[in-house]
């Protein structure tokens, strides 16, 4: 389906569907998850799940929070262990405030992973969840921690802080599993490489008007898009999680993405809407002797202010 304006169709989102008690447990938690994100597909939900993505911030928020609490959490084991070797309270102090300083960033981070886990697909999708558990516990224990440190209970304070840092490194390695293995929030058309030169990928007779098309170029696909006299191309594997965007919506000068509901602009491939955070790679196409040509471009990247189509008003059918 293609259109200027908002497309009056039925939910793709998932707070269409209901939870089922026989789907596995981390699809029915995500799906939890995505009714408080997805907030009915109104403007608002959508500006703070592009915020909480890092769509204006060009990689993902979360990991870039992490560093927060992990750096906190380690400062506040250090400063235990010089506690316990030097007289005065200095010490004691700084690793109190470096674990306060580690939960507020811990509570900011899991919102942000939270939001990201919304979108995440099988097998990282139960990884994520563990990687969510696991930080829960974490947290909980330096919370337990601040607690008895106020109490006047330190050692059981350290104690408490001891384990929940062997609980966050077993996280992170969960989360690392998740980026290196399973690539969550790794642009997935690194490695793609687009012609330098102008090559042939269709009979322009052949690309319907209005109609998301996909050629291939060396095996790597590519995104055609006829508007009228124009013709927009595109990486045509989402930067998100790889779905075929030529099975995605045109809305205006934009595409949304049939998986996830990334919005890219066709002049840019700019991201309007996440939770995509990397750009569609952009090609230059032209018309020559009948053929449709393409070649890499930067196609100078503008900021776009494109009217906002309701996430549930889109439906993943391509024409
Ligand atoms: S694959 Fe997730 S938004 Fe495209």
């Amino acid at each position: 389906m293609t259109s200027d304006e908002t497309p009056g169709a039925e939910k793709t989102q998932p707070e269409a569907e209901e939870p089922s008690p026989n789907k596995p447990i981390d699809e029915r938690l995500q799906k939890l998850v995505d009714r408080a994100f997805y907030g009915g597909g109104s403007e608002s939900a959508q500006a703070i799940r592009n915020f909480l993505n890092g769509t204006w911030l060009g990689e993902p928020l979360h990991a870039a929070l992490t560093d927060v609490p992990l750096g906190a959490w380690s400062a506040a084991l250090a400063f235990d262990l010089l506690d316990c070797f030097r007289e005065g309270p200095e010490f004691a102090q700084a690793a109190d405030a470096s674990i306060a300083v580690g939960l507020a960033g811990a509570a900011v981070a899991a919102v942000a992973g939270l939001a990201d886990w919304s979108d995440v697909d099988p097998p990282a999708r139960r990884l994520g969840m563990f990687h969510g558990l696991l930080n829960v516990g974490a947290t909980a224990l330096f919370g337990a921690s601040f607690l008895c440190r106020k109490r006047e209970k330190r050692t059981w304070g350290r104690l408490s802080a001891g384990m929940g840092f062997a609980m966050v490194l077993a996280s992170a390695k969960l989360g690392g599993e998740m980026v290196y293995k399973h690539r969550v929030g790794v642009d997935r058309t690194n490695g793609q490489s687009f012609p330098e030169e102008f090559v042939e990928v269709m009979n322009h007779s052949d690309l319907e008007n209005e109609k998301p098309t996909r050629v291939e170029h060396d095996g790597v696909p590519i995104l055609l898009v006829r508007r009228g006299s124009r013709i927009f191309a595109l990486a045509e594997t989402c930067s998100h999680f790889g779905a075929p965007l030529s099975e995605g919506t045109l809305v205006g000068d934009s595409i949304v993405c049939p998986w996830h509901m990334s919005r890219f602009a066709l002049a840019d491939g700019s991201v309007i809407n996440g939770p995509a955070v990397h750009p569609q790679p952009c090609l230059e196409a032209r018309i020559r002797d009948g053929k449709v040509e393409v070649r890499k471009s930067t196609c100078g990247r503008i900021q776009y202010a494109l009217p906002f189509v309701p996430a549930n008003a889109l439906t993943g059918e391509g024409s």
